[in-house]
């Protein structure tokens, strides 16, 4: 049931401009196509997961920021042929300013940077939860607003930065109860495809458009890709050459193509062996295929997937060490992370690992009488400053009470009735022991 009333309104209505009054003004109930809602029950698992992220985070020793959902379009104006430029959510505000709902967090989180300048300290680790928007087309746990959890480091210019990041994505797998079975980490370097490019002495400017295209692998047939890296002026010998190297699934065989002394193999092969000092080496696997479709990326790039292959990417990121200079400022190594709330929770279900989330009320307060609302008003509040969870009923059948009780996971029923708070006492039921108490007023925590 878990995120399900949002995918099921999201699947069966097919209109794309939904939610509006009909002609007899009646209002389609359904959120815009792609987008959720969340009643009580996927708020809980919302909030569960989150807490996850944040937990994973402090114990990295990442702070927390935040920014605005609305970010200025010039943010997000790339030329490099990207789909998530293409996906915007973009519109004229009312003052007349090009703005969007940002698609992701990572060019927010430069913005701010290069705002605070000189004032922020190096090494900087940050991690942030915000909704992006993308105008997507729907598939399974991809929609058109997801949250997203980011951790990123600025100032640290070695591997190391990729190594603490993934030893993040995987303290969170862990927590969750999911394993190296269910879960890999695919990684390569775009350093390798640049490898490739020098040895065809292919101009440096294709760099961005030729990785955006050779992500697109798997996506559309070997022979589209083929045409679309040829019409950006790549001979086909050089075309030939890309394909063969993404397809390397071994960093020896890598270092055999490339050569040792290529910085792709280096970046790597010390990445592979934080991994095994670590101790996540079995989490992750080299596979040249992996670029990633965003521009900004410059080195080691990854990406986590299911090992069935039924979903698509849970989490990605990379390095990115000349994002700030495309804002006009001096760049600084970084490198990070995105971390879908989508993805993830489709696999929790796959593998039967969704926590229980019913609720979880400690004390139902209950005055049996009208008259006794001030005291079970003052015993509620009392309780509260303790710290306990605690609904006041009134008005209500006990019958009624009981059965509200075991749904909301009722630890205590207080029950204030008459002859007892003459003697200031209160009937105390635990409820799943079914035993029963006569307790003094003072001494119900
Ligand atoms: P991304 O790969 O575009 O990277 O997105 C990161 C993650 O966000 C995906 O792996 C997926 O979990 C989730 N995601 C993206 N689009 C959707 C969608 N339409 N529906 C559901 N989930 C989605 C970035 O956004 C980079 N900015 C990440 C990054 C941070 N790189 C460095 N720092």
């Amino acid at each position: 049931r878990l995120f399900s009333s949002a995918s099921s309104s999201t699947l069966t209505h097919g209109d794309e401009a939904s939610t509006h009054a009909d002609a007899d003004g009646v209002v389609d109930v359904n959120p815009p196509r792609g987008t959720r809602d969340f009643p009580p029950e996927d708020m809980r698992l919302r909030t569960w997961l989150f807490d996850q992220f944040r937990e994973v985070s402090r114990l990295m020793a990442f702070e927390e920021v935040d920014f605005p959902v609305l970010e200025s379009e010039a943010l997000f104006i790339r030329k490099a042929g990207e789909e998530i430029t293409q996906q915007l959510y973009n519109f004229e505000d009312k003052g007349g300013r090009r703005v969007v709902l940002r698609p992701e967090i990572t060019p927010s989180l430069a913005r701010l940077i290069i705002k605070q300048g000189k004032s922020v300290s190096l090494p900087l680790k940050w991690f942030t939860i915000g909704q992006c928007w993308r105008y997507e087309r729907m598939t399974r746990g991809r929609r058109r607003e997801h949250y997203q959890w980011n951790m990123d480091i600025f100032g640290v210019p070695k591997v190391r930065a990729e190594a603490e990041l993934l030893q993040a994505i995987v303290l969170l797998f862990q927590r969750l109860g999911i394993t190296s079975s269910d879960v890999g980490i695919r990684v390569s370097s775009r350093k390798v495809l640049q490898a490739v490019l020098n040895m065809y002495s292919i101009p440096e400017h294709l760099f961005t458009e030729v990785c955006v295209i050779v992500d697109k692998l798997g996506k559309l047939t070997r022979d589209e890709i083929e045409k679309e890296l040829m019409s950006t002026g790549l001979s086909s010998e050089a075309v030939q050459g890309i394909i063969e190297v993404l397809s390397l699934k071994s960093l020896s065989k890598l270092e055999e193509v490339l050569g040792s002394g290529v910085e792709a193999v280096a970046d790597l092969k010390k990445l592979f062996s934080f991994a095994e000092q670590y101790g996540y080496a079995d989490w992750i696997c080299f596979d040249a295929s992996v670029v990633r479709g965003l521009a900004y990326y410059t080195g080691i790039v990854f990406e986590a997937f299911d090992r069935e292959g039924k979903l698509r990417a849970i989490c990605g990121g990379g390095r990115y060490d000349r994002l700030l200079s495309t804002f006009g400022s001096e760049d600084i190594p970084a490198c990070g992370f995105g971390f879908g709330d989508a993805v993830i929770v489709e696999l929790l279900k796959e593998k039967g690992l969704l926590p229980d989330m019913s609720r979880q009320i400690d004390d139902i307060v209950f005055p049996l009488d009208e008259e006794l609302e001030g005291p079970a008003s003052s015993i509620a509040f009392s309780l509260r400053k303790k710290g306990r969870a605690v609904d006041l009923v009134e008005d209500k059948r006990l019958k009624w009470v009981f059965k509200h009780a075991e749904r909301i996971n009722a630890s205590r029923l207080m029950l204030v009735g008459n002859s007892e708070w003459e003697r200031g006492t209160v009937r105390v039921k635990i409820l799943s022991t079914r035993e029963e108490f006569e307790v003094k007023a003072g001494d119900l925590e």
